[in-house]
């Protein structure tokens, strides 16, 4: 097989199937649009080989019958039709086939599987369990006998052979991630005392039998290679690199074309995912990989957060020879084409947020908080506008960026309108907090140039100008607004409103109420590094708040939600002591709840108190009065500063005076981003996205 570039798609399952399994619109475009941002070779994603027995998810992909057929090579046909090359992932879930729970089959095991303590549900929200899968009773564990593992095999064979039917240019053996294979492949899973079980050579088994019967079927000209786990990681006796390079080595003898490296962790604790398969750490997965390589001579691909400059020194010192990207091409399949054309600067980052994943394990479709049209491709396309319109968008946040540059590209004339002297809105903060936001910050500010869009800084705008300019729209981006701080807390110097705090940390700005508080030393300062532009950039500022911040050294946080949890993590980097004071049972219930885990895992390990279930009652001089519902007492906690972070609404249900004005005056006015409800990055994307889209 040869690829136009040594770019692939990973195997992303994406929830985008039909219920029954089969591929209809919306998976094909999603897969087409992939092709055409130019992708070497696209792998789809945990294809189900018994399906329904051994899916993990509600639309996944099934090819255990032939009436798959029809709709997997319309799908490959679409693919090849760009210069594309399509493989699919086969997969049987194993312990984790969540079908099967639901519908009560037994799961497939290598052995019972030990007892795993975990505290990744402590962080989920009732909703969210809600929509976690819950059997009607106990799921049926099967060891698997001779009759069950012939049963793999042989709907692996099978599936192999309607893949090749399909048009599929090649298969990759899902022998990873946990999964039935991979479950024989751990020694820590597979504790049979049989010839599927003890030595290595009997763990890899039956991967070797799947691998032989699947070769044998589809003839030794047709790419067939694996997935495998370079480690198992929090898996005490699990997958080593030792012996995945003992299975790459008998996999290559078997007849393997290639080895696709990823890891697993398990999660024994939420944040535990973002150590493997979903890694965070950038490039967390080459040097395994290179080890790997080194162990045979057939070609390796890898993942794991691969960044431009890492994938060309990956590739160049022979670490790997395919790179896969999966959360980059969610944010944006035009990827390959984009860096083909050196047009870096204008690729749409992922911000590394984990909405997409942690869609799925609340058995929803994968979304993707900067990429709107992500899965929507088939139903939300951006069409060239008839009759070019005059838009007018107020607020120069991530809504309305996103806005004025879906609008532009579609030939509209764009006017954006900010108060500020700077554009991002609360991006600017949040990229403070976690710096991957700035990637997407610097990407839309970057799409500000379309000469369709004409940007006015420190301006406000009244009524009677807009109606002067007599636009054919206007969108209200002017974000969330903080609802009036306690007046206990406004009497205490050390109290600080969300407000003057966002100000503050967006650009540097000063109100009356921060000027009354700050020495006038670190006033000057401000002023001197604003008048310098040091404020204006999101990373200056970030190197700023390392040399100064005008807290103390203990503060209280009241409000755990995105805002105070992103909060904390900040002020814990440099070096503060931290408690979160959160009213509700549960905390960042607005983060997507892998992240989610990973900041909970954070804060806890950086020894943040967390109260749940607290009230404010009063701030004082340097405590503040709470109470604790649970014990229903009221406790007093001290603070050098304490911020409010809980006061924050959609802007419209603070004033909507302005949008009440222009409807009278008939111009059409659409709500999005914060102003209209509090979503954050995803939702001022998404409600920016279509906006613009439907203009
Ligand atoms: C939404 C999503 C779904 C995934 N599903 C699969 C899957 O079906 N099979 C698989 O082997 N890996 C799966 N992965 C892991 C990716 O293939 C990849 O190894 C991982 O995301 C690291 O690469 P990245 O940093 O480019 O995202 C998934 C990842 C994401 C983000
Ligand atoms: S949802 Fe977040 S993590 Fe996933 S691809 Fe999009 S930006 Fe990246």
């Amino acid at each position: 097989m040869t690829l136009a570039n040594r770019i692939i798609m990973a195997p992303m399952g994406s929830n985008f199937a039909e219920a029954d399994g089969t591929c209809g619109e919306r998976i094909q475009s999603y897969y087409e649009a992939r092709a055409a941002g130019g992708a070497g070779l696209l792998i789809m994603g945990v294809v189900a080989i018994g399906f329904p027995h051994g899916t993990a998810e509600p639309y996944q992909v099934g090819i255990s019958d032939d009436k798959f057929i029809p709709g997997l090579s319309e799908l490959t046909k679409r693919v090849h039709a760009h210069g594309s090359k399509i493989a699919v992932q086969l997969q049987h879930a194993g312990k984790n086939s969540v079908r099967d729970i639901v519908e009560g089959r037994p799961l497939y095991v290598p052995s019972i599987p030990p007892h795993q303590k975990s505290d990744m549900m402590l962080a989920i929200t009732p909703d969210e369990i809600a929509r976690f899968v819950r059997p009607s009773k106990q799921p049926e564990i099967k060891v698997m006998g001779k009759d069950e593992i012939q049963q793999v095999i042989t709907w692996f064979t099978e599936a192999a052979i309607r893949a090749q039917k399909s048009g599929f240019d090649g298969i990759e053996i899902h022998a990873a991630h946990s999964y039935v294979i991979a479950g024989f492949l751990s020694a820590y899973y597979n504790q049979r005392t049989d010839e599927y079980g003890g030595s290595i050579e009997n763990r890899a088994r039956l991967l070797l039998e799947v691998i032989k019967s699947v070769k044998s079927a589809v003839g030794s000209d047709f790419p067939v290679w694996i997935r495998l786990d370079a480690y198992e990681l929090r898996t005490p006796g699990g997958i080593t690199l030792e012996d995945a390079k003992i299975v790459a080595k008998m996999v290559e003898e078997a007849g393997i074309d290639a080895i696709h490296v990823s890891a697993y962790a398990t999660i024994t604790t939420g944040s535990a995912f973002t150590e493997a398969p979903l890694v965070h750490q950038p490039g967390g997965f080459l040097d395994w990989a290179s080890e790997i390589k080194k162990n045979v001579s057939i070609p390796i691909i890898t993942a794991g957060r691969i960044d431009q400059d890492l994938c060309e020194t990956a590739i160049q010192s022979g670490k790997a020879d395919f790179i896969a990207f999966a959360r980059k091409l969610l944010a944006d399949p035009e990827l390959p084409n984009k860096w083909k054309k050196g047009d870096v600067e204008s690729v749409r980052p992922c911000i590394y947020c984990y909405t997409c994943v942690s869609e799925i394990f609340v058995n929803e479709r994968v979304r993707c908080a900067v990429n709107a049209s992500t899965g929507h491709e088939f139903e939300w396309p951006v069409h060239i506008a008839e009759k070019p319109k005059k838009i007018m968008i107020i607020g120069g946040g991530p809504a309305g960026m996103e806005a004025a540059r879906v609008a532009a590209q579609r030939g509209h004339q764009v006017t954006l309108i900010e108060k500020n002297n700077q554009l991002g809105g609360t991006l600017n903060m949040a990229a403070l907090a976690y710096s991957e936001n700035g990637l997407l910050l610097d990407y839309l500010i970057n799409q500000m140039k379309h000469p369709n869009i004409q940007i006015k800084l420190n301006t406000t705008i009244s009524v009677a100008e807009i109606l002067k300019e007599n636009p054919h729209e206007v969108m209200l981006a002017t974000g969330g607004q903080y609802q009036s701080t306690p007046a206990h807390s406004k009497q205490q110097k050390n109290a600080w409103d969300g407000e003057s705090l966002r100000a503050l940390l967006s650009n540097g700005s000063m109100s009356q109420h921060l000027k009354s508080r700050l020495p006038i030393w670190a006033q000057a300062g401000l002023a001197i590094a604003k008048l310098i532009g040091l404020t204006k950039n999101y990373r200056a500022l970030q190197q700023l708040s390392k040399i100064w911040l005008p807290f103390g050294k203990n503060i209280v946080i009241v409000g755990g939600g995105l805002v105070g949890c992103e909060l904390a993590e900040l002020l814990v980097e440099r070096n503060r002591r931290v408690t979160i004071l959160e009213e509700g049972t549960h905390f960042a219930k607005e983060i997507a709840i892998v992240r989610r885990w990973k900041v909970l895992d954070y804060l806890k390990a950086e020894n943040v108190s967390l109260f749940s279930q607290h009230k404010l009652i009063s701030v004082q001089a340097n405590s503040l009065t709470a109470f604790d519902e649970k014990n229903q007492k009221e406790i007093q906690i001290p603070f050098d500063d304490v911020i409010i972070a809980n006061n924050s609404a959609a802007g419209r249900e603070i004033n909507s005076d302005l949008e009440k004005t222009l409807s009278e005056n008939k111009i059409k006015v659409t709500n999005i981003g914060d102003y209209q409800n509090l979503g954050y990055i995803s939702h001022a994307m998404s409600s920016g996205f279509n906006a613009g889209r439907t203009c």
